[in-house]
C-alpha cells in the first residue's frame, strides 16, 4: 500500500459521511464518533437500506447536513419522520449515497454497506479524493484495482476497518514505519491473516451439512451483522479477506497465508526477512478498528474491556482444514486466475448465503454453489470479460454470477 504521508487531523471537526449506519458497524461507528466528541467528528451524511425508523432517530441525535434511504416505501416514512427537521436533506438510493459523499463538507466516508451494494459510494469516494475507511471489503473484491487506481490518482487514503487489515496496517508501520505498507518491499516475508475458525471449527463433514441458520448465527468470539457472520461459519470471510489484503497490500497471493486462532485475540500479523513476527493484538471489539481508522494517525482514548491476559490464559493457533472449509481455496483461484473472478465469487456467495439464510440450501451448499459458478465462470461460460476489467464489465459479470447462483441453489430470483 502506497499511501500518501497521512494528514495530520485538522484542527476543525473532520466531516464524516457513514453509509451503512443502522447496522452493526455503522452502528459501533456512531458509538466511536460520540466517544471523540463533535470537536473531533462531524456526521455530515447517513445512509441505510430500509430501517427508516432508526435513521430517523440517529438524525435526530446527530444532526447531519444530509441522510439517504431506499426509494419508495422507507423514503416516505423517512420524509414524514423528519418533517420537522427541514435542515436535513433526505435523499434516496445510491445517488443519494453518491451526492452525500461528495458534498464540500464531506472529509471521511466510513463505507459500512455490506455486499456489492457498497460499490458505488466507494468509488465515488475514492473519485473525490475522500478518506477512504473500508469496512466494506466486497468492494475491493469485486473492483480492487479500479477502487484502488481511483484512490492513487485522486489522493484519497484509503484505510482498512476490517479488523485483520487493520492490524496488518498498523504491524507495516510499526515494523518500519519509512517503508511503504505494503509490498514489494524487501524486508517483508508475508501476511499471516489470523481467522477465529467460526462455530463449526471442530465440526466433522456431516454434522455441518445439517447445521441449521442459528448454528451458523452463533459465532463463538465477534458480535457481527448476520451476513458476516454466515461467512465467517463457511470461512468465506475468510477468502474475501484474502483477496482484500491482496488489493490493499499488494501482496502476491503465495505471500498471504491464513491461519486458525480460535480466541480472536491477535487480529494479524506480518513476518519480515529476519525472522521477525510483528503482530497486533486487542480484545475483540470493533470500535477499535473504526476509530483507528478515523484517527489515523492519531490513537485516541477509548473505553475497551480490559485486556487481561492471565485471564485469557493461552493463544492457540491451528491450520485452516481446507477439506472441511474449501472457501479459503477459491480466493487464491480468484488471484492466481484474476479477471472479475472476484465479483462472481461475491455474487455467488450473495446469492448463495441468502438461500441459507432462507433454508432454501444446506449449510454446505453455499460453498458448493460458489464454486460451481467460479468454475463456469472460468470455463468460459460466463460473459466476455478483458484481462482488466472494466466498472461495467464487473458489474455484468456480477449479474451473471447472480442468475447462476440463483439456478444452482434453486431459489426463485
Ligand atoms: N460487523 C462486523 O463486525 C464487521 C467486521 C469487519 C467487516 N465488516 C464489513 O462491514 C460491512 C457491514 O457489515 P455489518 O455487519 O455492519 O452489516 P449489517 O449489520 O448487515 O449492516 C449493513 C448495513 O448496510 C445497509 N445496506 C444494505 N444494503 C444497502 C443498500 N443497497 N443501500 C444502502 N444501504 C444498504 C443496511 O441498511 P438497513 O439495515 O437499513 O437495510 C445496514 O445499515 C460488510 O461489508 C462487512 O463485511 C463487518
Amino acid at each position: 500500500m502506497e499511501n500518501a504521508e497521512p494528514r495530520v487531523l485538522a484542527k476543525k471537526p473532520m466531516g464524516l459521511v457513514l453509509l451503512g449506519s443502522t447496522g452493526s458497524i455503522g452502528k459501533s461507528t456512531l458509538d466511536v464518533v460520540r466517544s471523540l466528541g463533535p470537536e473531533t467528528v462531524r456526521v455530515t451524511g447517513l445512509a441505510a437500506g430500509t430501517k427508516w425508523e432508526i435513521l430517523a432517530e440517529q438524525a435526530r441525535a446527530h444532526r447531519p447536513s444530509r441522510v439517504s434511504i431506499a426509494d419508495g416505501e422507507p423514503y416516505v416514512r423517512l420524509r414524514e419522520a423528519l418533517r420537522d427537521l427541514p435542515r436535513i436533506e433526505i435523499l434516496k438510493g445510491e445517488e443519494g449515497q453518491r451526492q452525500m459523499v461528495a458534498a464540500p463538507d464531506c472529509d471521511a466516508v466510513l463505507a459500512a454497506v455490506t455486499g456489492a451494494a457498497g460499490l458505488p459510494a466507494v468509488v465515488e469516494a475514492a473519485r473525490c479524493g475522500k478518506r477512504l475507511c473500508l469496512s466494506n471489503k466486497e468492494s475491493l473484491v469485486v473492483a480492487g484495482p479500479i477502487v484502488w487506481k481511483l484512490a492513487r490518482e485522486n489522493g484519497s487514503e484509503l484505510l482498512p476497518v476490517d479488523s485483520e487489515h487493520s492490524a496488518i496496517f498498523q504491524c507495516l508501520r510499526s515494523g518500519s514505519p519509512s517503508r511503504g505498507l505494503g509490498f514489494p518491499r524487501e524486508d517483508l516475508k508475508r501476511i499471516i491473516l489470523t481467522a477465529s475458525g467460526g462455530p463449526f471449527r471442530q465440526w466433522p463433514n456431516e454434522r455441518m451439512e445439517r447445521a441449521s441458520v442459528e448454528d451458523a448465527l452463533a459465532h463463538p468470539t465477534w458480535k457481527m451483522g448476520p451476513n458476516i457472520t454466515i461467512d465467517s461459519a463457511t470461512l468465506m470471510n475468510k477468502a474475501l479477506e484474502v483477496i482484500e489484503a491482496h488489493w490493499l497490500f499488494s501482496a502476491p497471493p503465495e505471500r498471504i497465508d491464513v491461519i486458525c486462532h480460535p480466541q480472536s485475540i491477535v487480529h494479524s500479523m506480518v513476518e519480515f526477512v529476519d525472522g521477525s513476527v510483528v503482530a497486533q493484538l486487542g480484545v475483540p471489539d470493533m470500535r477499535v478498528p473504526i476509530q483507528y481508522a478515523l484517527t489515523f494517525p492519531e490513537r485516541r482514548d477509548l473505553e475497551v474491556a480490559p485486556f487481561d491476559l492471565a485471564k485469557i490464559g493461552s493463544l492457540t493457533f491451528e491450520a485452516v482444514d481446507r477439506e472441511r472449509f474449501p472457501a479459503i481455496d477459491l480466493a487464491y483461484t480468484v488471484l492466481a486466475r484474476g479477471g472479475a473472478g472476484g465479483a462472481v465469487l461475491n455474487a455467488a456467495n450473495e446469492v448463495a448465503r441468502a438461500a441459507f439464510l432462507e433454508r432454501a440450501i444446506g449449510f454446505r451448499e453455499i460453498t458448493r454453489t460458489n464454486a460451481r459458478v467460479l468454475s463456469r465462470y472460468y470455463d468460459g461460460r460466463g460473459p466476455r470479460i478483458s484481462e482488466r476489467p472494466t466498472l461495467d464489465e464487473v458489474l455484468e459479470a456480477d449479474r451473471w454470477a447472480r442468475e447462476e447462483a440463483r439456478s444452482c441453489s434453486k431459489q426463485p430470483s
